[in-house]
């Protein structure tokens, strides 16, 4: 069995990346459990002055980090970049320095656009940060979705919404890759007390 930590880098309502999350879980191999994030667009902006006594959205984020075995990250471009909701989350996730929750972790990332190149100037920065991070991303396939548009029908049900087979094909692979990842990674998260957690949340 193993928990997996699935963030939208989208707040839109009708966002093609929460859509294309929403639809893995029929895809996962048997024991992976999927879960959406639903607090990024909760999260204050990263300043350094809140890290001491951070706001109850970002204890739950480490929180939620921390339980997860491993990590599914959809990630629009926004003019070339990850969005900054995205980023903001992963500075909060990176701190406190050195008892941060995600080094070890493995990831999976995708990304998508109406438009050619599915996002993969997003991707790619996302992959970089990820490295200096300490998270494994899986490495293929790379699953950068172009004209996402026409390969969901986001009124059918999960098993159904993803509607081009190749995309499904890809997502499958990427999430069995992702499940070996988490045994690979398995015992080299760095297990440290999460005091910070604990004592916050004791309050
Ligand atoms: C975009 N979009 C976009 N697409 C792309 O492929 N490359 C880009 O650089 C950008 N830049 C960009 C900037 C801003 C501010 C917006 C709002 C949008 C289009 C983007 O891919 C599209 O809106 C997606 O549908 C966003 O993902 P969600 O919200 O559907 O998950």
């Amino acid at each position: 069995m193993s928990r997996v930590l699935a963030i939208s880098g989208s707040l839109r309502a009708a966002s093609y990346h929460t859509q294309l999350l929403s639809c893995l879980q029929p895809l996962a191999p048997e024991g992976m459990h999927i879960a959406l994030f639903p607090g990024l667009g909760d999260l204050p902006h990263f300043s350094e002055d809140l890290e001491t006594d951070p706001p109850l959205p970002v204890r739950e984020l480490w929180q939620a980090i921390a339980e997860a075995d491993g990590l599914l990250i959809a990630t629009p471009e926004y003019n070339g970049a990850i969005p900054g909701v995205l980023k903001n989350a992963l500075d909060w996730a990176s701190r406190p320095r050195g008892t941060s929750v995600l080094p070890g972790h493995a990831a999976m990332v995708l990304s998508a656009s109406p438009g050619l190149f599915g996002g993969i100037r997003a991707q790619a920065q996302l992959r970089e940060m990820f490295a200096l991070l300490n998270v494994y991303v899986v490495g293929g396939p790379q699953v950068a979705i172009p004209a996402v548009h026409t390969r969901l029908n986001p009124t059918a049900e999960p098993e159904q919404r993803l509607t081009d087979p190749i995309t499904r094909a890809m997502l499958t692979s990427l999430l069995h890759g992702l499940e070996e990842a988490i045994d690979h990674q398995a015992g080299r998260r760095l297990v440290k007390p999460l005091h910070h957690l604990q004592s916050q949340q004791a309050t």
